[in-house]
């Protein structure tokens, strides 16, 4: 977790450090005790102030408490990015990745360290071989993943991207599971929905479960008549009444047709204002991850016809107008909305996903872009930056209690991971170096998840 972004400004540390040692010695004091120091711990936890576990060890995690505080990061990471960018220019071919299973087995780097999980940085780290993975297989997951993500029922005859697992350097995953009473929602552009049908098939295991329920009308997920899909999916688990659900909000914004008679009509997009679903279901809501990204560009403007707005006006603002500045606007507000939604929910856990990299090679997605390399990591398999190379959200949540879900830098070596020229009508010319095979990468995103929560 990027916890130490609440301490980015430097001249707070000291104190900061104070107070989360004296949090902690208080916590462990109280803790088996009072009721009061649960409420108070689910408070601080909330907050990413002290490590959740941190009761474990009292000696270490005192000291723990105080390291937290020191390694706030700075924000030279869109720097250390174009270094790495650069490395990728002299690709060391190989890889050691048929090592690292060795190496991890010397311990190197799975040195854990009690209680330190929570404040883990779960993006710094490495792809390590597995063959435990993938954790479903891509012929069984029928009944929750979509036939164009599900490359095992393509043409494509290379699969050896599925058998990798994310390890971070400093923190456990922990083993993948369900959940119990709880409602999962994930909303965001076609990104969102790909990270949505692995967490099906995840918790499925890639099972057909026809008992499962499907409780779309409960959310008002329902295919409006001509439409082609619903806005998204709800399905509850009747054994553990956990419902898993996804709704499409491809800029998460407020859109409001212009004009109510004609069916052409353009869309008022509030820029601060998030999504109608957000603002109306967010209190059945135990877990939160939002993302947007890939659609704020000229061409889906156009094809969805978003006029800006911002304070209720259209934006003649010509800083604002710049897509880009745009969506940081946005991805600004809506982020401020929901910390400001935080003390009303005490048990909401929110996330921003980080944007999922594409990897066009020699053109763009509709200019001939390829992303043919097959072999998986060729690029390298580390992470080593200490911040997100996501510096639009990694700044919003800054100094918030929503969550950094940080899956670019770790996405960014997984070129091979993508549908690429085996889309479902066959051998395409135009690749999709944008959306990923399932399963796939997007898993890791999960299991990150699950390992934050
Ligand atoms: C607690 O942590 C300290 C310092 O890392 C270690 O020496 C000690 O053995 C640990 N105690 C327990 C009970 O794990
Ligand atoms: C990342 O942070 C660690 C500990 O805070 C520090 O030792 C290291 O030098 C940092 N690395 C980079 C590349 O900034
Ligand atoms: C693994 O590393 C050892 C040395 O530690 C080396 O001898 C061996 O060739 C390596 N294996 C592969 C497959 O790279
Ligand atoms: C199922 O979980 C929801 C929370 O998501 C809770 O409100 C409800 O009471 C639970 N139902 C049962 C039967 O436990
Ligand atoms: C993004 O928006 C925030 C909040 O409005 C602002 O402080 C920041 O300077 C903006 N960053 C960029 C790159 O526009």
């Amino acid at each position: 977790m990027k916890g130490g972004d609440f301490y980015s400004v430097k001249g707070k540390q000291i104190s900061l450090t104070l107070i989360a040692v004296f949090c902690t010695v208080l916590l462990i004091l109280a803790w088996e005790k009072t009721p009061f120091a649960a409420t108070f711990l689910l408070q601080k936890e909330k907050y990413g102030i002290v490590p959740r576990d941190y009761v474990k060890n009292t000696s270490y995690d005192l000291k723990f408490a105080s390291q937290e505080v020191d390694t706030s990061h700075s924000g030279q990471l869109g720097q250390q990015y174009g270094q790495r960018d650069k490395a990728f220019g002299a690709p060391q071919k190989g890889l050691s990745v048929m090592n690292v299973t060795e190496r991890m087995k010397n311990n190197e780097y799975m040195k854990m360290i009690p209680g330190k999980k929570s404040a883990c940085d779960y993006a710094k780290g490495r792809w390590v071989a597995d063959d435990k993975r993938p954790l479903y297989s891509g012929f069984g997951c029928k009944q929750w993943l979509s036939r164009m993500w599900s490359c095992r029922l393509t043409q494509r005859p290379d699969f050896s991207f599925e058998n990798f697992r994310w390890q971070p350097d400093a923190c456990e995953m922990p083993e993948f599971e369900g959940m119990q009473d709880k409602t999962i929602a994930l909303v965001g552009d076609s990104l969102g929905r790909t990270q949505f049908q692995s967490l099906m098939c995840m918790v499925t295991g890639g099972k057909e479960r026809p008992e499962v329920l499907d409780v779309g009308i409960e959310y008002g997920l329902v295919k409006a008549p001509g439409a082609l899909r619903p806005d998204g999916w709800a399905y509850r688990f009747p054994e553990t009444n956990t419902t898993i659900l996804y709704y499409w909000s491809a800029s998460l914004c407020e859109l409001e047709p212009l004009s109510i008679s004609d069916p052409s009509t353009s869309y008022a997009m509030h820029l601060d204002r998030p999504a109608t679903f957000l603002r109306h279901y967010l209190h059945r809501f135990d877990v939160l991850v939002l993302n947007t990204g890939h659609h704020w560009n000229r061409g889906k403007f156009e094809g969805n016809r978003w006029k800006m707005y911002a304070g209720g006006m259209p934006v003649h603002d010509e800083k604002l107008a710049d897509i880009a500045k745009a969506k940081n606007f946005t991805i600004h507000s809506i982020v401020r909305w929901l910390d400001s939604q935080l003390p009303n929910h005490p048990q909401l856990k929110a996330f921003f996903r980080t944007i999922s990299p594409r990897h066009f090679i020699n053109g763009d997605w509709n200019t001939g872009g390829s992303c043919d390399n097959t072999i998986p990591l060729f690029h390298g398999n580390q992470v080593s930056q200490n911040s997100s190379s996501d510096t639009v959200a990694e700044s919003a949540v800054r100094g918030t209690g929503v969550k950094l879900l940080d899956i670019t830098s770790l996405s960014q070596l997984r070129d091979e991971g993508h549908i690429s020229k085996y889309g479902t009508k066959g051998i395409n010319l135009m690749q999709d170096c944008l959306h990923w095979c399932l399963p796939g990468i997007p898993d890791a995103w999960n299991e990150i998840l699950f390992a934050q929560l």
